[in-house]
């Protein structure tokens, strides 16, 4: 459930009606609801009501939004960061570094060095050599750097290939036939604290039965590393879980999701640690742009907005359905193509779609852009980076300025020897 709904036949967010918005702010630009944040946060706390010892950690790569992780601060969640710079931000946003959980493959010396100064929680290692360099890296400054091991668990996700990270040949965690092997020798290394194990199998997972798998068979290595002699206290069960992007899909509740972890993990006797992102994010934001124009085609006619792949990458990266729907709906309907101004093929939103009928000037949403959206833009077509907007009731306020493509220029240098 989110807080964009419509009265008077206006679309609003929370008690803002989006016309306003656009007034003062101008388009394209992401606005985000806190209450819908606030109550997504809380329903997969309560979901998982049945874990006694849990440590919810933000997905930031979701939404790294100062604002949006101040009020997911707020209502107790951690971070799961991938690199420095999502650490600052958690940090910046009021978040305990003993809640933040740094992931990815590729951190470097400078950022785990980073991280060790900033006393962060745990450490997810994504390979034996990644803990033998930190482990070297702590145990130089006399530190212990808390980790997991993460593993792949060679378990088919069933989502788009370009978010799937447990299968085997993923770059991501080492080989769960590799692990107790790595486990034991990471683990004998001073510096490091190796307290656990860690997995992510993937994102807008539709289906419970690959995550159960996994934590299966996560639960069986958790044995097998205690039968060994190891201590294992914490498992991070990473995150995941999908969200409807169309209207009456149906995807796995968070309730299910945590029945499920509930059961699978009842015997485990460890603090268990998740990592959602967009389960938290995706429906308490959308992207809200006009309609330039509206131009004959072929078959059906080309709906052209002022948001851009830049703007929201995922059609384009993913062939990702979002729902578009007019903020203020005539009655009528159309069939359309969905496409930003950028100049390339790629960048369409949707073809042949069922939309309310629309015509320049018409402001419009894309739904379901909370996570994954402002994130991913870029400068492309040298178009700047969009503004973002939280909306808190009857106010909102800027979360992030609109970044002029003039301000991107500023910012190169054309040396004096090329004349
Ligand atoms: N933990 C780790 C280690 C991850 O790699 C991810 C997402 C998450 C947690 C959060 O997953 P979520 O709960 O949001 O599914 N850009 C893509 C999604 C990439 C996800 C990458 N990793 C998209 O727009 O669909």
């Amino acid at each position: 459930m989110d807080h964009f709904t419509y009265l008077d036949g206006v679309m609003h967010a929370e008690d803002v009606p989006l016309p306003r918005i656009a007034a003062e702010v101008g388009t394209p630009v992401y606005v985000y609801s806190r209450a819908t944040l606030e109550r997504h946060a809380r329903v997969f706390h309560e979901a998982l009501a049945g874990v006694p010892d849990k440590l919810i950690a933000f997905a930031v790569k979701a939404n790294p939004n100062l604002a949006v992780l101040k009020v997911l601060g707020a209502a107790g969640m951690g971070a799961d960061v991938v690199s420095v710079g999502e650490m600052r931000r958690a940090l910046a946003a009021g978040i305990a570094p003993d809640k933040i959980v740094f992931s990815g493959v590729g951190k470097t010396a400078a950022e785990m060095i980073a991280a060790l100064e900033a006393g962060i929680g745990q450490f997810n290692i994504e390979s034996e050599e990644e803990g033998v360099e930190l482990a070297e890296l702590a145990a130089a400054r006399g530190m212990t750097a808390q980790c997991a091991l993460r593993i792949n668990p060679d378990v088919d996700a069933g989502t788009h290939d370009k978010i799937s990270t447990g299968k085997a040949d993923n770059k991501f965690g080492v080989p769960i036939s590799e692990a107790g092997q790595i486990f034991g020798k990471l683990a004998g290394l001073p510096g490091v604290n190796l307290r656990g194990v860690a997995v992510h199998i993937g994102s807008q997972l539709a289906d419970l039965a690959p995550l159960e798998a996994a934590f299966e068979k996560l639960g069986a290595l958790v044995a097998a590393l205690r039968g060994a002699g190891h201590t294992v206290t914490h498992v991070d069960l990473g995150g995941g879980l999908g969200v409807p992007y169309k209207v009456g899909e149906v995807l796995p509740e968070p309730a299910e999701y945590g029945a499920m972890v509930a059961r699978v993990t009842k015997d485990w006797g460890v603090t268990l640690i998740f990592e959602p992102g967009r389960v938290i994010a995706g429906n308490a934001g959308v992207l809200l742009t006009r309609v330039v124009r509206v131009k004959r085609g072929i078959k059906d006619p080309f709906v052209i907005v002022d948001a851009a792949m830049n703007d929201l990458a995922r059609p384009a990266l993913y062939g990702a359905y979002h729902h578009f729907e007019a903020v203020e709906p005539p009655g009528a309907r159309m069939t359309a193509n969905i496409v930003g101004p950028i100049c390339e093929t790629g960048d369409t939103f949707a073809m042949g779609r069922e939309c309310d009928a629309l015509q320049a000037g018409d402001l419009a949403v894309f739904r379901t852009a909370g996570a994954y959206g402002a994130t991913m833009a870029s400068s492309y077509n040298s178009r700047g980076f969009v503004a973002e907007v939280l909306v808190d009731g009857d106010k909102f306020a800027v979360v992030a300025d609109r970044i002029e493509a003039g301000a991107i220029m500023d910012a190169e240098r054309v040396p004096e020897w090329l004349g």
